[in-house]
């Protein structure tokens, strides 16, 4: 059992200094008067005020929720404290929370047994919800009834009940997790899809990569090919030049014979000067000659012109007659003149007869000059000729020469030609495709989308075991998972309460039921929070209940998950706070509260009651009288 002994305010909200005495107050009235307004008497005047104080100073929070600085007391500014003492397990409890204070700032103190712990806000605050044993949450559930919460529950549809009903019972908590586990799942779904899709997208990438090596490949073979076939054209040319080479080096075989003849031959033209000149002396000679043969055939012809005019001289001097002038000389001839005449002539005769023989003597040395000289000459163009031709034979031994070094040179390109046709052929046999890198590229590109391909396979398996897991646990903390169970598990209790509430705030007329379940028409089950009422034995809608037994079921509904709340703190609260919830009931209604009230107040040390109605008034112990006044609430 939690014990709060007092509640002391200073500078909070409206209050400037109040204390409350909180222990062993029985049933305590808590009403209001607000003298700084003309339109009503209790409003604002700081009653809630005084029940959130409490709160605040436990956990900093005020079931209005405000902000942190404005329960500061807007007059004073600062210095607000709220203090509460309590007893836990015979440990005795103060703490205090400071806001804009002038000595403590905004901290929270707490002492146990006399030992204050300073070890920060939120150490402190653990250390209050462990000796207490309790959140806010579960504390304003359990101990905190408004006005507020009554009015909600009244005007709201099943699916907020049911709502309600999880935020009082703390299964919101569930369909939070429940979210989380259905973001988490739908995540999951979602990367499963695009895995698979990033998968597919990947294999259809690798079947191209296939079809692009498979297209290289066929290329590949048409190169391979091509090289083949220029390379044993290569070889052919190799083979036909080898050939080539081998026929002219037999024509150059010849070349050494040629210069030989060569050689010989063209010492033979050599000569052909010295020839030339002794054939020109040997015609010079035979002109020579030939000049002196006309000579003697002039001297001839004049010696057969003289010996005829001496032949005809002396006839005539034979048949001249003496005494008549001289024919020659135009003396008168005699006989001795002509004797000596006859002998002068035949004198000349045989002169110019051995002038003949000479001469005929020297013609036949001349014609053996002649033929000698002709022989000579013959000879001289004998050799000449030979020379001659031998120069003939030297021009076509050069041209043929001249062949074969075209020859040579033919071979020497061939040769070339040979060279080349080997490194072309070497050149050609080291050719690569350039096809073969591109594949090369392939094969790694598809090694590589394999590996990515199983890496999201993988992936893939762990997000499918994610899902099922994340799918588990969607289930688990939906409707029919931990939330049923929990449901079915309190239901007993609950329905125990309502039923005790319901007979107690109804008179027996009516009796609430809880249900989770609904039978639809088809006959099925659903998941579905009800609250079924129950009239003299009949069951009937709560939307059919007139307006103040709906309120009455409401009180019982949220009654009986107070109470339900209040079993799972392990200590029981000796306080019990209802914030004008009894005001929307009738007369009866309310005193039929009190009397649940005074029936309850053997067991709980204070329940305050915050009311306007006057009616009730007489049941209690106790009454505490918020006054506000110039903005400023007192407690009298
Ligand atoms: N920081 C503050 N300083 C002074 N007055 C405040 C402050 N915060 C709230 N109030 C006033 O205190 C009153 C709160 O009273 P409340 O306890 O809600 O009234 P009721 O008696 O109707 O329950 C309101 O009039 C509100 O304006
Ligand atoms: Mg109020």
């Amino acid at each position: 059992m939690v014990d709060f002994y007092y509640l002391f305010l200073t500078n909070f909200m409206s209050f400037k200094k109040a204390s409350l005495p909180l222990s062993d107050q029985g049933l305590v009235l808590i009403e209001g008067l607000n003298l700084d307004s003309d339109a009503s008497d209790s409003n604002g005047s700081g009653k809630s005020t005084l029940a959130e104080a409490l709160t605040w100073c436990l956990w900093g929070k005020t079931v209005r929720g405000i902000g942190a600085d404005e329960v500061v007391n807007d007059q004073t500014k600062k210095d607000c404290a709220v203090q509460t003492q309590f007893s836990v397990d015979s440990q005795e409890a103060k703490v205090t929370r400071f806001r804009k204070h002038s000595q403590f700032g905004n901290e929270l103190k707490i002492e146990v047994d006399g030992q204050e712990f300073s070890e920060g806000i939120q150490e402190t605050q653990k250390r209050i919800d462990k000796l207490l044993g309790c959140d806010f949450e579960t504390f304003v559930n359990a101990k905190y009834f408004s006005q507020g919460l009554l009015k909600r529950f009244t005007q709201s549809t099943d699916k907020e009940k049911k709502s309600i009903f999880d935020g009082i019972l703390g299964l919101e908590k569930l369909e939070s997790c429940r979210h989380v586990a259905r973001s988490l799942l739908q995540n999951s779904m979602q990367e499963i899809d695009n895995l698979q899709h990033s998968i597919e997208d990947l294999n259809l990438k690798i079947e191209d990569e296939g079809e692009r090596i498979a297209s290289f490949e066929i290329e590949e073979e048409k190169f391979e090919q091509k090289k083949q076939r220029e390379l044993s054209q290569i070889k052919e040319d190799q083979k036909d030049v080898c050939r080539n080479i081998q026929e002219l080096q037999k024509e150059s075989k010849l070349k050494d014979s040629i210069e030989a003849d060569l050689k010989r031959l063209k010492k033979q033209v050599g000569e052909v000067k010295e020839l030339e000149k002794s054939l020109d002396a040997a015609k010079h000679v035979r002109e020579e000659l030939f000049k002196k043969e006309a000579a003697f055939g002039f001297g001839e012809r004049g010696y057969k012109k003289e010996s005829e005019n001496l032949q005809n001289k002396l006839i005539k001097i034979e048949n001249q007659e003496i005494g008549v002038p001289c024919p020659f000389c135009e003396r008168t001839l005699t006989a001795s003149h002509l004797e000596k005449l006859k002998k002068e002539i035949q004198k000349d005769i045989e002169k110019l007869g051995k002038k003949v023989i000479d001469l005929k003597k020297g013609k036949v040395s001349l014609n053996q000059e002649l033929d000698s000289a002709n022989e000579e000459e013959d000879k001289a163009e004998e050799e000449l000729e030979k020379a001659h031709r031998a120069e003939e034979k030297v021009n076509a031994l050069k041209k043929e020469s001249k062949a074969i070094e075209r020859i040579e040179e033919k071979i020497e390109e061939l040769k070339e030609k040979l060279l080349s046709l080997e490194e072309r052929k070497k050149a050609k046999a080291k050719e690569t495709s350039s096809l073969a890198e591109l594949k090369q590229e392939a094969k790694r590109k598809i090694k590589k989308l394999k590996s990515l391909v199983k890496n999201s396979e993988k992936e893939l398996k762990r997000q499918d075991d994610e899902k099922k897991y994340f799918e588990f646990w969607e289930f688990g903390f939906g409707n029919q998972g931990l939330k049923s169970f929990i449901l079915d598990s309190i239901l007993p209790t609950l329905n125990s309460k309502a039923d005790y509430y319901s007979r107690i705030l109804t008179g027996g007329e009516l009796s609430v039921t809880f249900k989770t379940q609904s039978i639809l028409k088809s006959g099925e089950e659903r998941e579905r929070f009800s609250i079924a009422i129950n009239q003299r034995g009949s069951e009937r809608s709560y939307n059919a209940s007139s307006a103040g037994e709906k309120r009455r079921v409401d009180l019982c509904v949220l009654l009986a998950l107070q109470g339900l709340v209040a079993s799972f703190v392990p200590h029981d609260l000796n306080i019990l706070f209802f914030d004008e919830v009894f005001d929307a009931l009738d007369k009866t209604g309310s005193e039929k509260v009190v009397d649940l009230l005074i029936e309850e107040g053997g067991s709980k040390g204070s329940i305050f009651v915050v009311t306007h109605s006057e009616d009730l008034r007489n049941y209690f112990d106790n009454v505490v009288t918020v006054v506000k006044e110039g903005g400023v609430s007192k407690v009298s």
